[in-house]
């Protein structure tokens, strides 16, 4: 039976992650953690299991491994792109040495680890369009450094020490329920948010800047495929590409006036943000994943934004 524990579990994908785990596994099968209790996720943490961890701290990373006698780590614990720019050392500090931590500690207790790589894991020397799974990684900013060196990291505990470590390259990922933390394709989800509230948003991305995004639904569905995948198909151990879509900003604008026809977006540029998105693949080939664990997004553009839409005007409690 799985018994997983999920790190960073307050965060955008952790808190989504957690819920759904919770209902396929079972509540008490399922370990939220997080370094400290955030206001709002009183539900999810009085749904199951919770407890308080820095993924620094293998002591106690190590004694809830024990107590709850985890088998599997999904390692959510991040800082993302923008504010990595802003703590460098802080962001190596989280990525890194908690993901070596977590590998130390997965070693000694025989556990699977699931850790998310993303397409900052690429560079400007990348090949920017159907950008293949194996090829120049050169990235230019922390978070990046961090990603290609955790890529790296999981295949060397695969291959020299047998933990059966997992992981996508994430792309922007959209969600109405948790707000993304300080990365470069978070305009993609508060333009909803400024949709819904203003009809107009002012975006930091400029006008044909493409990247890759993703629905939320496919993102969990991606994580939890990818770990129930049989290991004799996996062929890649971290991190697989993974798409679902590829737009920019008036490509996105386009598809919310389907909805909301008297919508309007203009730019207010953020020149680091603006430098980071530049530096990444504006679309990924992800043959291997179709290919080793039957990986099949189900959300385009135009179904995302209609989903987004109705939920958040639930939750924001927008009338029209
Ligand atoms: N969404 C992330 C970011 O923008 C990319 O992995 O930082």
């Amino acid at each position: 039976m799985r018994k997983i524990l999920i790190t960073g579990a307050l965060g955008q994908i952790g808190s989504e992650l957690a819920e759904e785990m919770r209902k396929i596994y079972g509540s008490d099968n399922v370990v939220a953690s997080s370094r400290r209790i955030k206001e709002g996720h009183e539900k999810l943490i009085e749904s199951g299991p919770f407890e308080v961890i820095n993924v620094n701290d293998p002591e106690t990373l190590a004694s809830v491994v024990d107590k709850h006698k985890i088998n599997t780590i999904v390692n959510l614990a991040a800082i993302l792109s923008a504010v990595g720019e802003k703590e460098p050392q802080q962001c190596w500090n989280i990525n890194m040495n908690g993901l070596y931590n977590i590998l130390e500690i997965a070693k000694e207790k025989n556990c699977m680890v699931y850790t998310p790589s993303s397409i900052a894991a690429f560079g400007p020397a990348t090949p920017k369009d159907n950008t293949p799974q194996d090829t120049i990684q050169r990235p230019t900013t922390m978070y990046g450094v961090t990603k290609v060196a955790g890529e790296l990291l999981c295949d060397y505990y695969y291959k020299r020490f047998g933990v059966d470590t997992r992981g996508v390259r994430f792309p922007g990922l959209i969600s109405y329920k948790t707000l993304p933390g300080g990365g470069t394709t978070d305009y993609a989800v508060h333009i909803y948010y400024e949709a819904l509230r203003n009809k107009k948003y002012s975006s930091f991305i400029q006008k044909g800047t493409y990247m890759d995004m993703m629905y939320m639904p496919d993102a969990l569905r991606a994580i939890i495929n990818l770990i129930e995948a049989a290991p004799d198909r996996l062929k890649h151990r971290n991190a697989f590409n993974v798409s679902a879509m590829s737009f920019e900003p008036e490509m996105l604008a386009e598809s919310i006036r389907k909805f909301m026809p008297e919508f309007k977006l203009d730019y207010d540029v953020d020149p680091i943000r603006q430098e980071i998105a530049d530096s990444w693949p504006n679309s990924l080939d992800d043959s291997y994943a179709r290919e080793e664990w039957d990986w099949n997004p189900e959300y385009d553009l135009d179904s995302m934004t209609k989903d987004m839409l109705e939920k958040l005007r639930i939750k924001l409690n927008i009338q029209g």
